[in-house]
């Protein structure tokens, strides 16, 4: 291994060792080297305090316990800390314990999870949800449950991993279409017209930012009575529509939804996934979802908070115009600066770095030590050619907050970029 700097995940996923515990050739070397393990040492960097706008952390990379800017995590509305909250947890854990120490179909489904999927639901404006203690669960467990080997899945090919790994577990056939690309999907479907498909999208793609473009979306599929749709709101609930109800209210297309998925760890502060749907869909889904009937619920005490979120998101729009005033201001700062923000249309705001690795950790290095919590995204998450930060906007965090933020973004990141250009 001339560099390993030359390496990454990607190419250590298959393993020809003799034994299943044995990693692959050159990947001890690999994991170990200085340079390698100075980038993996951004990962897990534990946090002391709650993931808010301004928390502390144990950083990996010198031991020391610091303040930062945290514009990593998903509390896209505060919600993780909001007083009411935490008052509707904490009664929550009274009543209830700390565990729910059962799987919904026996002992695990408390009054509170029938009442959280009753206001899901009318939230969604879908007959019926079903709750799952983690979204990535969610996703998996949903393509599991309802989808058969022969059919067909057509995804767009920035969607989630755990949709990916719900289709493998399915045994349908999988089909990528190019990111938005409306002819792509059609020719596809054409193609496959006599099977059943479920075509699945997401609301808001979480490396760019970027919306699915829904409209356009439907017409294509409108043409074709088998296929159905999957919508993966994870990045758009609470923050999009008038109501909040996510990308398809946003684009006034609720009724074209044949099924909605939500995760309760992002906007929402807490933890779990929920899918909403028809009746119908949902009463077979339960019988056959394994992460739904074999894993155990959501903590009661949680689903308490999630009640309260639930209902303080949506009294009115106080959180989410304030998420959004502080993504505008940000944005147009950043943009000011000359910096590559890309195709963004959401609170999620990449700053796209180039193709240099080396540049990417020292500048998330720079940061962190000037106070400022970005975590670098690389390849396999995003191409080779564009690395990049990826900032999380929240309702929670001040204008002197921001301000401190773009000041060390300006000074690490649009200085050294611009040196970059100039020489
Ligand atoms: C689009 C999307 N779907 C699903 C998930 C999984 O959600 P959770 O982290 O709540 O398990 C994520 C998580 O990042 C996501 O980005």
């Amino acid at each position: 291994m001339e560099n390993p700097l030359d390496y990454d995940l990607a190419d250590f996923f298959f393993n020809e060792s003799p034994n299943i515990l044995t990693p692959p050739p050159y990947f001890n070397t690999w994991v170990n080297d200085p340079g390698i393990s100075a980038t993996l040492s951004f990962f897990e960097q534990p946090l002391l305090s709650a993931p808010s706008a301004v928390t502390r952390i144990c950083s990996n990379l010198d031991g020391q316990k610091r303040r930062v800017i945290n514009l990593t995590s998903y509390n896209y509305l505060g919600l993780s800390t909001h007083p009411e909250v935490l008052k509707a947890c904490s009664l929550g854990l009274k009543e209830y314990g700390m565990g729910a120490s059962g799987a919904p179909v026996l002992s695990g489904t408390f009054d509170l999870h029938v009442k959280l999927a009753k206001m899901l639901s009318h939230f969604k404006q879908k007959d019926d949800t079903v709750l799952y203690s983690s979204g990535f669960g969610g996703n998996l467990g949903a393509i599991q449950g309802l989808v058969r080997k022969g059919d067909l899945l057509v995804m767009d090919n920035k969607i989630h991993r755990s949709l990916i790994d719900g289709g493998t577990l399915s045994g349908a056939k999988m089909v990528f279409f190019a990111h938005n690309d409306m002819q792509h999907l059609n020719e596809i479907l054409e193609k496959n017209k006599h099977k059943r498909i479920l075509v699945i999208v997401e609301g808001v793609y979480s490396m760019d930012g970027d919306l699915v473009k829904l409209p356009e979306l439907i017409e294509v599929t409108d043409q074709y009575p088998n296929v159905s749709i999957y919508l993966d709101d994870a990045h758009s609930t609470l923050m999009f529509g008038k109501y909040g109800r996510g990308i398809a209210e946003h684009f006034n297309l609720e009724h074209k939804i044949g099924i909605s998925f939500g995760t309760l760890s992002k906007s929402f502060g807490g933890l779990g996934g929920f899918v909403s749907a028809n009746k119908e869909t949902i009463q077979y889904l339960k019988c056959y979802s394994s992460p739904y009937a074999f894993s155990c619920s959501l903590p009661p005490c949680i689903v308490a908070g999630l009640i309260k979120a639930l209902e303080v998101a949506t009294r009115d729009s106080t959180l989410r115009d304030k998420m959004w005033e502080n993504t505008r201001y940000f944005k147009n700062e950043l943009v000011q600066m000359g910096l590559n923000i890309g195709e963004t249309e959401s609170q999620i705001i990449p700053i796209i770095i180039g193709s240099s690795r080396e540049l990417l950790y020292e500048m998330a290095t720079k940061m962190q030590l000037a106070g400022l919590l970005l975590q670098p995204v690389v390849f396999p998450a995003v191409p080779h050619e564009s690395l990049r930060f990826r900032i999380s906007m929240t309702a929670q965090i001040t204008k002197d907050e921001m301000d401190e933020a773009l000041n060390i973004i300006q000074d690490v990141v649009a200085k050294k970029l611009a040196e970059k250009i100039h020489y």
